[in-house]
């Protein structure tokens, strides 16, 4: 009989996740692998025949996957502004759907020395931590409310300072909570925030509904209870001139836009899309 290549177990990996339902089967089976054998997905050696170990582990993954376990809490790492972030159980998974919301914020802070940023909703620290990596010189502030996904945040926090980063500075505390960062009043660059925003009782995909802590993705019956409070301290909290960029689902921009609009305290009110040119994110300037 013919030992089976790493081709051939990709291509059967392929075959169980679709069946699964997983939307990216090839690229999660390419994933899975290359974490198994220590290398990127380019350098797989397809035609080799994997070692039992290799092997076993390997199909106990991709079995974790067609259960949709997210891929990255398999793999134990995301990405998010080329800032490699842990993540695992009990923390949101970054997403590549926040990318343009982060360049949207960097493009803000150019031309502004020694910026002050803040993050809200932090989860995995994804978001702050990019800022630092990108801007050196900048003071971000990042708080969460949930104590598993802070542990993961502290984390992440202590491996980029370990790694060269600026440090980001991370919170316990809750954004509804109007006297959040009341020191910061009036003075910060940037607010960017990628709060809970799904309706309750919207039925997610499972990588969601039965994987990732609900407290991070459900946002009250109108999905916006996180989001005022956003609105609420950009008003607050933004210097003049200073952007504010919140993520929301594909059908948000307009309402947020509205919240934004009705403050009276900011112009530019716009929205950008994701990469698959779907509204993402709301934004605008501090007057
Ligand atoms: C959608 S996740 C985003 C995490 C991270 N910013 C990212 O983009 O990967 C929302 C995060 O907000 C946190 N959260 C929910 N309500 C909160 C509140 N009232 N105050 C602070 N954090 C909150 C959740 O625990 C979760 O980590």
């Amino acid at each position: 009989m013919t030992a089976t290549t790493l081709g051939a177990v990709l291509t059967e990996a392929e075959k169980t996740l679709t069946d699964a339902g997983a939307w990216l089967p090839r690229e999660d089976a390419e994933q899975l692998a290359a974490h198994v054998m220590g290398c990127t997905v380019a350098q797989l050696p397809l035609d080799a025949v994997p070692g039992a170990e290799d092997l076993a582990r390997l199909r106990d993954l991709v079995a974790q996957r067609a259960d949709r376990v997210p891929v990255e809490y398999l793999t134990g790492r995301a990405v998010l502004g080329g800032v490699e972030i842990a993540v695992g159980p009990g923390v949101f998974v970054p997403r590549k759907h926040t990318e343009p919301l982060l360049a949207w914020g960097l493009d803000v802070l150019h031309g502004v020395s020694r910026p002050l940023a803040v993050d809200l909703c932090t989860g995995s620290a994804a978001i702050a931590l990019a800022v630092a990596h990108a801007r050196p010189d900048s003071t971000v502030h990042a708080i969460e409310l949930d104590p598993v996904a802070l542990s993961w945040a502290r984390r992440n926090v202590a491996r980029q300072a370990e790694l060269g980063d600026t440090p980001v500075a991370l919170h316990a505390g809750d954004v509804t909570d109007p006297a959040m960062f009341a020191e910061l009043d009036g003075t910060v660059d940037l607010l960017l925030a990628n709060p809970p925003f799904v309706v309750d009782g919207v039925v997610l995909p499972p990588e969601w509904q039965e994987h990732q802590p609900w407290s991070a993705l459900f946002g009250g019956q109108d999905g916006l209870v996180v989001i005022r409070a956003v609105v609420a301290a950009a008003v607050r909290l933004l210097r003049r001139g200073g952007g504010v960029a919140i993520e929301h689902d594909d059908e948000q921009a307009e309402v947020i836009m509205s919240l934004l609009r009705e403050q009276g305290a900011f112009t530019d009110i716009s929205y950008g899309v994701d990469h698959w040119g779907t509204p993402r994110y709301t934004t605008a300037r501090r007057k």
